[in-house]
This record gives C-alpha cells, sequence and structure tokens, in this order.
C-alpha cells in the first residue's frame, strides 16, 4: 500500500514549498516532492529563487555593490580606501552560504509544519479511485498517492536556438552566478532583469560589460519615464547598452565567445567577449513531469493551463508560479500557493494581479506596482501625473544617493491610485507602501495626508502624492 497524502505538491520553489506549508497549517497531510540537488547531490529546497535565482543574485548584488562603494563613493564621505581588493572566490561562497541557510530554513519549516519531503523527481503515473498516482524516482524510487496535487515545477532558462548553455562560455542565470574571477570583457544577451541585475554585479566587480537588446526600447514594460532616468543612470556608470540589434551567429572557443550582430544601423558587427551571458526570458518547466500520463492540458509554450484559480483541467490538480501564466515573480508564486492551499480546504484565496509589484534591484533600484502611464494612455484612461526628484529629499541627499524619482498616477476624477513608478535608492522598500495603497484603493490624497517619518525617503512618496495635486512642498 502506497504512502497516501491530502496534498501532493511537486516542487520545492517558492510556489511550492510556501503552498505545501500552507495547505499543513489548514490541517491537511502534506507531502513536497522536490528534485533540486546541491554540490554533493544532497536536497536543496527552495527551487530557482533559493538556489539560482531571487537570493543568490541579490547576495552577489549586495557584495559587488559594497565593493563599487568603497572604491568609488566612500571618499565622498571623507573616507579614504586604500588597498582595495577583491576575493571573488569569498565572495561567491558568501553567497553559497547565504543559499545553505536558505535552504536549511526551508528544511526546518517542513518539520515545524509536519509536511513530509520527498527528495526526487515527481512524475505522474495514473489517476485512480479519486486518488492520483505520484513516481518518485530519487536515491529510492517509490509511488505515493494523492487526493490534490499541486504542480509547482517553475522555470528554466530560455536558450537561444542553436546555442546551448555550457556554463563555462555560455551561461544562464545559474552560470552567471557562479563566475570564478572577475572577465575582462562580459556580453549579455537581453536588457531584461537578469540582464541589468546581473550586468551590473560584473561591471562593478571590473568587467567590460556590453548588453545587447533585441528590442529597440528600453524596458519596454516599465513606465518609460521611470526606464528612461534608468538607463541614463546605467550608462553613466559604465554599462554599455545597444538596443534594437539582431543577434546572429554565436561561436564559443579556447579564447572566449564571438557574437555576431546587426546593430540598430543595420551595420554588421562582432562583439568578442570572454564570458556571455544569455538572459532572453525562461520557459515553464513540465519536464519529467508525465503529463501526458493522466491527460494534463499544456498550451503552445508549454505552461499549464489553469483558469483563475489556479485549476488545470483535471480535477483536484493545480499548479502555480512559473508553470502557469503570469509574472514569474518569487512573490507571485507564493501568493497563488497559499491561494490553492486555501481553495482546496473550501476558503476563497485570491490573488490580485493588479498589486503585485515588480523590483530590479540595480543601483538605482525600479519599483513599481499598477499601470504606466503608457498602458493608462493606451486604454484612454484619464489620469493626472505627479512625480517628486530624490535630488529634493533630505534623506537622499544624506546618503549620497539623489538620482531618480518617486512617480505616482491616479485617476483624473476619483484620485485612485492607479500606479506608482520609482527609480532610486531603496525603491524596493519604497513600493511596499504603495502596494498597500492601492489593495486599500487609496486616493492619491490619501497618501499626500498621512505623516511620513522626516528625514526618510518615504517622504519622496509623500510628495510624490502632492505633485498629483501640483502642491508639493519641498519642490
Ligand atoms: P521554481 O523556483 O523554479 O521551483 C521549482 C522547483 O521544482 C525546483 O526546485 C525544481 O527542481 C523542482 N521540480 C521541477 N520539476 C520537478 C519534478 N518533476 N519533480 C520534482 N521537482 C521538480 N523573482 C522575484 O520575485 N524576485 C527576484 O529578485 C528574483 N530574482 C531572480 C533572479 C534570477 C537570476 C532568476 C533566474 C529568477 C529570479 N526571480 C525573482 C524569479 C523567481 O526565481 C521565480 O519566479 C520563482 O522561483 C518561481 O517559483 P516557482 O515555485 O514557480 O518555481
Ligand atoms: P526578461 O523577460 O526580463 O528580459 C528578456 C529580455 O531579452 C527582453 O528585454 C527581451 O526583449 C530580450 N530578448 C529576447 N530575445 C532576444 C534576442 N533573441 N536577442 C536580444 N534580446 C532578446 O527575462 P530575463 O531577464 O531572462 O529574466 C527572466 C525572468 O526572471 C524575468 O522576467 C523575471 O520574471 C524573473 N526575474 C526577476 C527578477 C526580479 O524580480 N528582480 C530578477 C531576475 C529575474
Amino acid at each position: 500500500m502506497s504512502k497516501q497524502f491530502d496534498v501532493i505538491v511537486i516542487g520545492g520553489g517558492p510556489g511550492g514549498y510556501i503552498g505545501a506549508i500552507r495547505a499543513a497549517q489548514l490541517g491537511f497531510n502534506v507531502a513536497c516532492i522536490d528534485e533540486w540537488k546541491n554540490a554533493k547531490g544532497g536536497p536543496a529546497l527552495g527551487g530557482t529563487c533559493t538556489n539560482v535565482g531571487c537570493i543568490p543574485s541579490k547576495a552577489l548584488l549586495q557584495s559587488s555593490e559594497h565593493f563599487e562603494q568603497a572604491g568609488h563613493h566612500f571618499a565622498d564621505h571623507g573616507i579614504n580606501v586604500s588597498g582595495l581588493s577583491l576575493d571573488v572566490a569569498k565572495m561567491v561562497a558568501r553567497k553559497d552560504t547565504v543559499v545553505k541557510q536558505n535552504n536549511d530554513g526551508i528544511v526546518y519549516l517542513f518539520k515545524k509544519n509536519k509536511v513530509t519531503f520527498f527528495h526526487g523527481r515527481g512524475s505522474f503515473v495514473a489517476a485512480k479511485d479519486n486518488l492520483y498516482e505520484i513516481k518518485v524516482a530519487g536515491t529510492v524510487e517509490e509511488t505515493i498517492s494523492g487526493k490534490h496535487v499541486v504542480i509547482a515545477t517553475g522555470s528554466n532558462a530560455r536558450a537561444l536556438p542553436g546555442t546551448p548553455f555550457d556554463e563555462a562560455n555560455i551561461l544562464s542565470n545559474d552560470g552567471a552566478l557562479r563566475i570564478g574571477a572577475v572577465p575582462k570583457k562580459l556580453g549579455l544577451i537581453g536588457s531584461g532583469v537578469i540582464g541589468l541585475e546581473m550586468g551590473s554585479v560584473w561591471r562593478r566587480l571590473g568587467a567590460e560589460v556590453t548588453v545587447l537588446e533585441g528590442l529597440p526600447t528600453f524596458l519596454g514594460a516599465v513606465d518609460q519615464q521611470i526606464a528612461k532616468e534608468a538607463h541614463k543612470a546605467f550608462v553613466k556608470q559604465g554599462l554599455k547598452i545597444e538596443l534594437g540589434v539582431k543577434v546572429g551567429e554565436i561561436k564559443s572557443g579556447k579564447k572566449g565567445v564571438s557574437v555576431a550582430y546587426t546593430n540598430a544601423k543595420g551595420e554588421a558587427v562582432s562583439l568578442d567577449v570572454d564570458k556571455l551571458i544569455i538572459s532572453i526570458g525562461r520557459v515553464a518547466n513540465t519536464i519529467g513531469l508525465a503529463a501526458d500520463a493522466v491527460g494534463l492540458a499544456l498550451d503552445e509554450r508549454g505552461a499549464i493551463v489553469v483558469d483563475g484559480d489556479c485549476k488545470t483541467n483535471l480535477p483536484n490538480v493545480w499548479a502555480v508560479g512559473d508553470v502557469v501564466r503570469g509574472p514569474m515573480l518569487a512573490h507571485k508564486a507564493e501568493e497563488e500557493g497559499v491561494a490553492v492551499a486555501e481553495r482546496i480546504a473550501g476558503q476563497h484565496g485570491h490573488v490580485n494581479f493588479n498589486t503585485i509589484p515588480w523590483v530590479i534591484y540595480t543601483n538605482p533600484e525600479i519599483a513599481w506596482v499598477g499601470q504606466t502611464e503608457e498602458q493608462l494612455k493606451a486604454a484612454g484612461r484619464a489620469y493626472k501625473a505627479g512625480t517628486f526628484p530624490f535630488m529634493a529629499n533630505g534623506r537622499a541627499r544624506a546618503l549620497g544617493d539623489t538620482t531618480g524619482m518617486v512617480k505616482m498616477l491616479a485617476d483624473a476624477v476619483t484620485d485612485e491610485i492607479l500606479g506608482v513608478h520609482i527609480v532610486g535608492p531603496m525603491a524596493s522598500e519604497l513600493i511596499a507602501e504603495c502596494v498597500v495603497a492601492m489593495e486599500f484603493r487609496a486616493s492619491s490624497e490619501d497618501i499626500a495626508r498621512i505623516c511620513h517619518a522626516h528625514p526618510s525617503l518615504s517622504e519622496a512618496t509623500k510628495e510624490a502624492a502632492l505633485a498629483v495635486d501640483k502642491r508639493t512642498l519641498n519642490f
């Protein structure tokens, strides 16, 4: 008789492990299967986010920012540094320690919540007697069964056709996070979120970085006033960004990588680099899931088809996170995991896609929630805009970090906040207030009338709200 569970979660990334914990909190007998292996072949819970995504990238962004500050900005504060040197191996080892702390944290949380963990690949075998049989292929092979199955198998980096990742010269996010020595020249294809975050890390550490972007617009999904400000800052820092290119043949050899491309003027150019990171988006991962065994429907891009409640075409089979439609973000995956667990329990879990924040952890940071000015214009919505520059914010001046602004967009008639867009210091933290405001359907006047601590960067948000009504106090 196979082990039987109320809920089997396949995938232990943010969607899966958080969903498993919530289901256990709600009284279900829960199993979570995850196949990720650490360098020693042991389990490493947390998925892409913990192992090769959010957490390690933020660790390297922090370390490289310290290096940049010590090398270029401490002197402004009267702190003179001499003999500054870089130990990349130690920096990468620190990043690995941070990852391990997060892996171990999830093991602890599973024990605390009595989630049974299986290390191995989970795949559908059959559906029988209102139960799904799932094979777990790990160091041992066994079959378990469950009434509900939540699929949270995440995504993989998209390769360029004909250019597979070798993780030595041609790198996905995985290889990009464990380069052993600073490359003299680094190329990136795609100036999206990974391109800018990873490009920033290695530029700060001393690489000459060139980013090749296919689209003619920089950060097309971002409010363009904000994107332009960010572009200006990145170029000033020394990031070379070429827009509107068409990438051709890529040759990799002992001496490095050569990328042939056509630039925006139509000229044939070649870029020679030591390493090339390809960051052109990610694809949903259903490899090894044996979706066919039970007739699980996938769309034309290989993502699992779900409705607004994360229900698949099969009864009691749900899917969350990167493997389904919507933004590929850890917090979106987590919210869906929680909502599904609550729906299984007969509750009304919900995810508000209009208030999912986005953050790009560069310097300046870029963060936003809600609609951009371009989207409001396209929708024909009448709106008011207010901006406030960090240049006029006392805390930003004290920090020595005055790049950027807060921009607030509100309905022209009701004054409801429709979007907030920030480029500048700690944008990742400032956006939280704006998400709360939008969840409560606040008006810009509400934010303008709330007391914000002085001196703080959050005063720039209040001032942007005042600017919507053309009554900033400090600008
Ligand atoms: P994943 O985290 O991909 O987890 C899926 C898990 O399922 C993996 O452990 C995988 O091994 C396992 N699995 C797959 N198939 C099977 C199977 N058949 N059996 C058993 N196990 C299986 N998002 C943010 O919100 N903020 C960030 O700062 C951020 N930074 C990022 C930086 C980088 C470099 C990258 C690549 C991504 C980043 N993301 C970030 C995106 C974020 O990592 C993903 O959105 C998030 O991890 C998705 O969670 P998930 O649970 O859907 O899938
Ligand atoms: P992305 O979708 O952010 O950016 C990909 C970029 O590559 C786009 O600008 C696209 O126009 C460009 N591109 C696509 N094909 C191309 C080609 N053939 N030639 C040149 N350019 C091309 O994808 P990215 O950066 O790979 O990241 C994947 C996802 O991971 C993100 O969308 C995001 O969901 C998640 N992520 C989130 C982070 C965060 O929240 N801070 C950090 C890193 C990743």
